[in-house]
């Protein structure tokens, strides 16, 4: 099964089925019921390590500001931050979730369009490491917040290097049209002006490409921008001592050739490491993807006419993992019990329960004949998972667990259906018997 070759994580017992970590995902569906986000600590600190030593291995100093938003448990967070991650986060609750985690101020990176006064007050207040501003008024205006409390921000410019990152439309951020960053030819002016404004402490540039992204060249080609915007300020006699290289290193999902960390520190290290910069990257994707599965049940089966694949039908759905409907994601899915490990295979199309044609987990997927009740997990699920989950069609949020050297425990319970309505309310005109 080519699907476990290529992850170390995942194994397949004769006995005791489809492990990860070494636990038995078997035991944790049918002891926690599913839908169930399963997250690996172990491959987290793994992969955290692998990535920070390809730097190492390059002579780059590099800090990691790990992107919340890829799945921001708390019990995530409180991993990463034991492997020496800060973080980057893109709304005001991200960084309180940041905080909440024990991640120090200092380590906390806030990028993301459209910041609120109020956001920008708390990171102000909190006095955080870095805001990464995104546009000429939100320079303004940040210096207007921080002169009328007294305080500073640390600042840095997000470039919109104008380079397309070859990967999922949605999912790209630094071609000229996206939202995101300051036209790059903008910069320099800004920047001049970021250095007389008030409350404004300017210390260098941030950039943050795409996500999935699979190959080196558009890495390169933004950060050699970067270096050469870095040298013409420094020429002016400005100070740019940091920069941010964002995140967007790609995984393997199907049989992608994903690039590993050591081109991603190469193309940093060739056009930025004889700068002289504090340099980071915000690594969301990469860490946490290949820590996480989605396990589900098989609720029915459902045959259809010669040449369409059946339907299994499970009680995972688009609610909960929002990635096939949304940008035609490919995730492996592996039945959980050994018997069906190598049993013969057909087409099937894996489904959910939510009531739109577009809630399909797997289409046309080679998988052996599941049986209702039989249990499955979907593979490289920790990334972009259990936070994108909605409560469409009234489905609770998915309990979550969490593995390390063979224990594991519930992190999240399972959503009480009550809850679901607990917060809404009646007007009194409809309430009046
Ligand atoms: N930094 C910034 C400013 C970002 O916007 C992002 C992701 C990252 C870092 C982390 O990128 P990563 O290393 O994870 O590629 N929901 C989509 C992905 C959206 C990514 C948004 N920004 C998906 O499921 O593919």
């Amino acid at each position: 099964m080519n699907l476990l070759a290529s992850r170390p994580s995942l194994h397949m017992d004769g006995q005791d089925g489809l492990l990860f970590e070494g636990v038995p995902l078997q035991t944790i569906a049918s002891a926690v019921g599913t839908p169930c986000w399963v997250t690996g600590a172990g491959t987290l600190r793994r992969r955290t390590r692998n990535l920070r030593k390809a730097f190492t291995e390059r002579g780059i100093d590099i800090s990691l500001h790990y992107a919340l938003k890829a799945n921001d448990h708390l019990a995530t967070l409180t991993v990463l931050h034991q492997e020496g991650c800060g973080a980057d986060v893109v709304s005001g609750g991200e960084l309180r979730r940041a905080l909440a985690a024990g991640i120090s101020p200092s380590q906390i990176v806030f990028s993301g369009v459209g910041k609120t006064d109020a956001e920008l007050m708390l990171a102000l207040q909190e006095d955080i490491g870095q805001i990464n501003v995104e546009s000429v008024e939100e320079l303004r205006r940040l210096s207007h917040l921080a002169r009328a409390s007294s305080l500073t921000a640390r600042v840095a410019l997000r470039v919109n290097p104008h380079i397309d990152a070859e990967t999922h439309d949605k999912i790209s951020t630094g071609r000229l049209g996206d939202k995101f960053g300051i036209d790059w030819a903008d910069v320099p002016a800004l920047y001049r002006e970021a250095s007389t404004l008030p409350g404004i402490d300017i210390r260098g540039l941030a950039t943050h490409i795409g996500s999935q992204i699979l190959s080196p060249a558009p890495f390169k080609a933004a950060y050699a921008r970067i270096a050469e915007m870095v040298v013409g300020l420094r020429e002016e006699g400005l100070s740019v001592s940091v920069v941010d290289c964002g995140g967007g290193l790609g995984v393997r999902y199907r049989d992608e050739l994903a690039p590993p960390p050591a081109a991603l520190a190469g193309a940093i290290a060739e056009t930025l490491g004889h700068l002289d910069l504090k340099l980071a990257i915000e690594p969301g994707r990469w860490i946490a993807a290949p820590a996480g599965v989605l396990l589900a049940s098989v609720i029915d089966l459902k045959a259809q006419r010669e040449g369409i694949s059946d339907f299994v039908i499970v009680d995972a759905a688009m609610n909960d993992l929002a990635r096939p409907s949304l940008y035609g994601a490919w995730h492996g899915i592996i039945p959980l019990a050994p018997d069906l490990a190598y049993a013969e295979t057909a087409p099937q199309t894996v489904v959910g329960p939510v009531c739109e044609s577009s809630d399909v987990l797997a289409k046309d997927r080679l998988l052996p004949a599941v049986r209702t009740g039989d249990q499955i997990a979907i593979l490289d699920t920790g990334a972009y998972g259990a936070v994108m989950s909605s409560t469409y069609n009234s489905r609770p949020l998915a309990a979550q667990v969490m593995i390390e050297n063979g224990q594991w425990q519930v992190v999240r319970k399972r959503q009480r259906v009550e809850a679901l309505w607990g917060d809404d309310s009646i007007p009194e005109w409809l309430d009046s018997e």
